[in-house]
């Protein structure tokens, strides 16, 4: 499929902070974007790119009313060599057709959006931050466009990719955060929609992510919807526990969202020797395991955080400092060493880094 092109006449990249440690996260975006319509006679068709602009939709457009959305978060990097790089995109085209699937909406082709994507990174390739920590966040988007208020699957869609630069996700920047476990509260279960990423499962955590702030910490961290006492995920991220020689994260029972961080976390660790265990895990086993100081670290990982640890977590009544309170030795050796795979500071043993540019 042709990919046809209509590049702005000026860019708005004067708008963005001299100092690019003060991006933040999803604050600004690049000039243009990448669309794609489709329809039940065309299938995914009109694959483009224009300059950014606002959608125009039906007030009764599907998606405003029943959420049938999904969408992808990853990022393009500034190596240290000029070169414009992308890590492991492939597994996003993987998860994105595999929410398309549990949201019946039609997938897509690997092939055309990777061209689109692409392309668009090299059109706005001068918005790519280069300090540490910062990228080019991507966010591939489906929404369903039918103006219909019945409930059933919408017949026409839109895909688009938006870009911009960021830097670090939390206001911690990339110093250790706090999490508030939620018993009130739960995100998903098997069955549900948990594994999909799509908008719906952000939305129901707001409620619990709203009781967290209150309660002065940055993240919820979920158990599991039916016993109430697995931990499952962090609000945007995956976690890890590290229990005297034991590395702990939860498996992908099926209401997890699948990371391509985790995933990358979990080969890096076991390359190094570390001990990674995919299991469930109480929140009580891991109460005790800090009370009896075999809690040596936490954190959490994803595209838009990287490697956040945690420093203190909340959890009925009672608040637990982990270890030193400071950022876990495991932590930091990660979030450098995914820094320098994905700036192309060293080699890339894994063939995760793809240059593009
Ligand atoms: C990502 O890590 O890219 C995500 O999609 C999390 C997002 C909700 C901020």
């Amino acid at each position: 499929m042709d990919i046809k092109i209509e590049l702005a006449t000026e860019s708005n990249i004067s708008t963005l902070p001299q100092d690019s440690t003060k991006l933040g996260f999803g604050q600004y975006f690049t000039d243009h974007m990448f669309f794609m319509d489709y329809n039940t006679q065309r299938g995914w068709y009109n694959p483009r790119i224009e300059p950014r602009r606002d959608l125009v939709l039906s007030p009764s457009a599907m998606v405003l009313h029943y959420g049938q959305q999904v969408f992808e978060g990853l990022k393009a990097y500034r190596g240290e060599d000029g070169g414009v790089y992308l890590f492991r995109y492939k597994n996003n085209w993987k998860r994105l057709n595999n929410s398309c699937q549990r949201m019946v909406i039609p997938p897509v082709d690997p092939d055309v959006i990777t061209a689109g994507m692409k392309k668009l990174i090299e059109i706005d390739q001068q918005w790519i931050p280069q300090s540490e920590g910062c990228a080019l966040y991507i966010r591939p988007t489906i929404i369903a466009t039918d103006p219909f208020l019945g409930v059933r699957p919408s017949e026409t869609y839109l895909f688009y990719i938006l870009m911009g630069p960021v830097g670090a996700y939390y206001p911690e920047g990339f110093n250790p955060i706090s999490i508030y476990v939620s018993d009130k509260y739960v995100r998903a279960v098997a069955g549900g929609t948990g594994e999909a990423k799509t908008s719906g499962n952000y939305a129901g955590s707001l409620a619990a992510q709203k009781e967290a702030r209150e309660a002065g910490y940055s993240q919820v961290l979920w158990l599991d919807a039916v016993e109430r006492k697995y931990v499952e995920e962090v609000g945007t991220m995956n976690i890890f526990f590290r229990i005297q020689d034991e590395l702990i994260t939860s498996p992908l029972t099926g209401s997890i969202l699948s990371g391509n961080t985790r995933d990358a976390v979990i080969q890096i660790a076991k390359g190094w020797g570390v001990n990674v265990v995919e299991r469930r895990l109480t929140i009580d086993e891991i109460a005790e395991a800090n009370n009896k100081g075999q809690l040596k670290e936490v954190f959490g990982c994803g595209t838009a955080a990287i490697i956040a640890p945690v420093k203190k977590f909340f959890y009925k009544e009672k608040e637990y400092q982990v270890a030193d309170g400071q950022t876990g030795e495991l932590a930091g050796r990660l979030y450098k060493y995914i820094l320098d795979l994905q700036y192309a500071r060293i080699e890339d043993p894994h063939g995760w880094r793809e240059r593009i540019a």
